[in-house]
């Protein structure tokens, strides 16, 4: 007898409990819709609120770069350390084996080289491939100040456009051109108006000072940029300077696979960033892993 024909009343509905309503558990992100919250948690790891990303996108628009020559030998060993990836389609399908559980930030810009002016960037990728990847973001590069500025800043509102519509968050990523001053006060300017367009997220450089401000003007998480390769105790007392400045996570990419031990290197990153270990402590990790490796 099916249990609505019993008319049994044994059921216990807690009425003295409420119901629970917890709050997602990223900045700025409770607004957001299931689907949306859910790639997010594919990205940043729910227990500690912050993420390591590996960046390995550097080939859209700069070729081949040094360690990234065979993503195959060099990056796939590097995945289960990671818990998200920022790449291309092209790399995504061709190497990346499809039994990565982690998230995926696809690259969702493109269409200028290093080769001419960079800011000249169109969207790359069609929401439906996006959807087809099943990814956790996608990623757009925003050129506050540089030649092409509206129309980077216009990419990325079509992507938040398309992202709604589909519950896929879109990362937006300050980009810097070579003449332009980093600093807190250009950061802050820039990081907002993603925010205020509607980024899910920012990728940001560290500045050594008013990092803080910058997070805390931003009402969206931000993750700090690698930028170029720095020894590894300056990459590892940056990547802990962020997070202690508020930074929900890193997303690292020459540090990382141009380092001399790219494995332990990323094992560090990830201590500082979810365990919050000081730099030094880290660097000793990173050595003892290194060594053992030999
Ligand atoms: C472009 O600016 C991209 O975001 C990069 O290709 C990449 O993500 C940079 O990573 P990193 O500066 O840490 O090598």
């Amino acid at each position: 007898m099916a249990e609505w024909e019993s008319g049994k009343e044994a059921k216990n509905f807690h009425v003295d409990i409420p119901y629970e309503n917890r709050p997602f558990f990223l900045k700025g992100a409770n607004a957001l819709d299931w689907g949306m919250q859910n790639r997010l948690a594919r990205v940043f790891r729910p227990d500690s609120g912050r993420a390591v990303m590996l960046a390995i996108d550097h080939g859209y628009f700069q070729g081949p770069t040094t360690g990234l020559e065979r993503c195959d030998l060099n990056i796939v060993p590097l995945l289960p350390l990671c818990d998200a990836l920022m790449l291309t389609r092209g790399m995504l399908r061709t190497t990346i084996p499809s039994s990565f559980t982690g998230g995926i930030v696809l690259r969702a810009s493109g269409g200028s080289s290093i080769l001419k002016e960079l800011s000249d960037e169109q969207i790359a990728v069609d929401i439906d491939d996006a959807c087809r990847l099943d990814v956790a973001a996608i990623t757009v590069q925003v050129f506050i100040g540089g030649k092409f500025e509206s129309q980077s800043i216009h990419n990325m509102t079509r992507l938040v456009d398309l992202g709604y519509r589909y519950g896929i968050p879109v990362l937006a990523v300050t980009a810097v051109g070579k003449d332009m001053v980093r600093d807190a006060r250009y950061f802050r300017l820039a990081c907002r108006i993603c925010a205020e367009l509607g980024a899910q997220f920012v990728k940001t450089y560290y500045v050594e000072t008013g990092f803080d401000t910058v997070v805390a003007s931003c009402p969206v998480p931000i993750v700090m940029a690698g930028g170029k390769k720095l020894p590894e105790i300056d990459a590892l007392t940056m990547a802990a300077n962020a997070i202690e400045q508020g930074a929900s996570g890193v997303d690292m990419g020459r540090n990382i696979f141009q380092s001399d031990a790219p494995a332990a290197m990323l094992q560090a990153v990830r201590k500082v960033v979810h365990e919050k270990m000081p730099p030094r402590e880290a660097l000793d990790l990173y050595r003892s892993l290194k060594e053992k490796k030999r």
